[in-house]
Parts: C-alpha cells; structure tokens; sequence
C-alpha cells in the first residue's frame, strides 16, 4: 500500500484523490492554500487528514502530488525538507520535472504525470478519467511506479522526454480548449438568426459527437467531410460572403481552418492538386479569375 498526499485541493488533486483505488492507494494527508479547499477533499476520501502545512503532508506521504497552479509548484518544491528516496510529482502538461529541483536536491524522486484529460469540475473530470492517458515523466524507480500508477486510473501512458512536454501541451489545447472555442464561434453564429445558446448547444451536440465518432472509427483523413473535402467552392464562398456581410469575427479563423483543412482532403484523394490550389485562392481572399 502506498501512502499518498495532496498539496493542492483543487479540481485536478480531488478527482486524483477520490479516483485511486483504496486497495492499493491510501491517500492520508492533504494541505491546500485555503483550508476549506483542503477539509472538503479530506472529506470525501476516508481517513485521509487535512494538514495546516505543506510539510506536514511531505512528512506524513511516500509519494506527494503538488497539485497547485503550475506558477507555484517551483516555490512550493522549495519550502519543503523533503525526504530521501520520497517520490514528489507535479501534474503540469507544460512544465517539465526540472521545476522539481529543489526537491532532487534534497534526494527525493521526482517526476510528472499529466492526465491528459479536462478538468472542468470534480465529479465530471472523475467520470472522464478512465480511459484517459498519462504523460510520464521521471526515472526509475519511480517511473513504474507512475506506469502501475496510471493503469490502477484505467488509464494508458505515453513517456515524454523534457524537450516534447510543451508541444505535447500545445497539442492538447488545441484538442480541447480550442474545441471549446470553436463550439464557442459556431454558437455566436446561431445567435445571429436568433437561435438561443441553449438550443444551438442541443442541435450542434450530436454533430460534434457523431464527428468524434467518426474520427475514432474512421481516423484521419477519411472521416473529413464538407465542402473542403468534397472541393465545393462555390459553397465556401457563399460561407466566407455571409461571413463578411455581418462582420463576424470569426472571419479569418474559418479562413486559417479551411487552409489546413485542404491537405486533409487531399490526403483523402476526393480533391486533386488544382482544386487544392482554387481552394487555397479562394480562401486566401485572392481574385479567383
Ligand atoms: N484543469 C485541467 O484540466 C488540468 C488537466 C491536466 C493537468 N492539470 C494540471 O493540474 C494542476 C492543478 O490544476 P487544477 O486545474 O486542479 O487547478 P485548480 O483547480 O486551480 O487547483 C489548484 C489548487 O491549488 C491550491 N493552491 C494555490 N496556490 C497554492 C499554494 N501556494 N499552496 C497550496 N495550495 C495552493 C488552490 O487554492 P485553494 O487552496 O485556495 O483552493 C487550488 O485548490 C496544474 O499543474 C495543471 O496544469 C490541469
């Protein structure tokens, strides 16, 4: 069994806490920079401690979770006495082991082991977590104790070197935040002929989930679809037309998306080189004529 504390009580380190299995896990001490955060997690996991300091978790933990923002995990790392052969881990996607120094200083093994996954609020990121893959980062032994780790989630592991972790990071903003922000531009769209947010979400719902769907069961580049992949151009002026007759903001990014979008369909073989070509003029703004 081993014995696990949270530094950071927020959404990330409770749905950690409440996710480990208890046969193989006991998480028994947490400190988190508002008490409350702290008692709440405490709480809800079975005979693990709220502390008043970060080193009364170090103390009490073989392995310590600094589940904070990642701005602070350095600090944090450096006001700690930690222990010999103690295992620190930090969850950031961005931010490599190196933010860990302090602690190596002190001969723990330290390491990261970011859920790629959202976490938006605790019982949705708990529901999400199985299934989901870790980035690994450290050495031995702890590694395969991060590897026993994040098969005890349900989850798979890709090991990362130092020098990937943050265009591995920038790949998951675009796969999830910017996803929001698409649904976000494709919503103001409906509010233009007056469809409500609420409403637009329920319609565009099941487009968005027979697309991911699609990308599972399909994979790229087949499971594009649309007037890219098919090469309609007269459908995608007619988009960028509405697009500019109402000013809309979200102009140049369905201009940037349409571009990386015709290697896609090329790769897929419905568009051939010159209509790749006619598509990149026409959306580039250029005189098609
Ligand atoms: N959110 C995601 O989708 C996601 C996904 C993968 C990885 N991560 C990573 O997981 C880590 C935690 O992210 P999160 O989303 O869980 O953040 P969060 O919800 O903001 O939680 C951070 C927690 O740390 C506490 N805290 C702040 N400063 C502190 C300090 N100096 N000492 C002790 N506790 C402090 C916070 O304050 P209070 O005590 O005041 O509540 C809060 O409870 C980050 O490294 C992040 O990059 C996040």
């Amino acid at each position: 069994m081993l014995t696990i504390g949270f530094v950071g009580a927020g959404t990330v380190g409770t749905a950690l806490a409440l996710s480990l299995p208890s046969e193989k896990y006991k998480v028994l001490a947490v400190y988190s920079r508002t008490p409350s955060s702290a008692q709440r997690l405490a709480q809800l996991v079975p005979d693990c401690q709220y502390c008043q300091t970060a080193q009364k978790v170090a103390d009490a933990a073989e392995l310590v979770f600094i589940t904070t923002p990642d701005d602070v995990i350095s600090k944090i790392a450096s006001e700690i006495d930690w222990h010999k052969g103690q295992g620190v881990l930090h969850c950031s996607g961005a931010y490599s082991i190196d933010i860990l120094e302090p602690a190596r200083q002190c001969y723990a093994n330290v390491g990261s082991i970011h859920p790629l996954q959202t976490f938006a609020s605790i019982n949705e990121a708990v529901k999400n977590l199985p299934g989901s893959t870790f980035a690994l980062e450290a050495d031995e032994p702890l590694l395969s104790r991060l590897k026993e780790l994040a098969s005890a989630l349900n989850g798979r592991y890709v090991e990362l070197k130092p020098g990937n972790k943050v265009l591995y990071h920038t790949a998951a903003v675009f796969v999830s935040n910017y996803l929001v922000t698409l649904i976000k531009l494709a919503l103001d769209l409906w509010q233009d002929f007056g469809v409500s947010a609420n409403e637009a979400t329920k319609s565009l719902l099941p487009l968005l989930k027979g697309t991911v769907n699609n990308i599972e069961n399909i994979g790229l580049p087949n499971c594009l679809t649309g007037p890219i992949a098919r090469g309609d151009l007269g459908t995608i002026d007619k988009h960028l037309n509405a697009l500019k007759a109402i000013n809309s903001p979200s102009f140049t990014t369905y201009q940037e998306l349409g571009l990386q979008t015709i290697s896609i369909a090329l790769a897929k073989g419905k568009i051939d080189d010159d209509r790749a070509e006619e598509l990149k003029t026409l959306l580039k703004g250029q005189d098609t004529k």
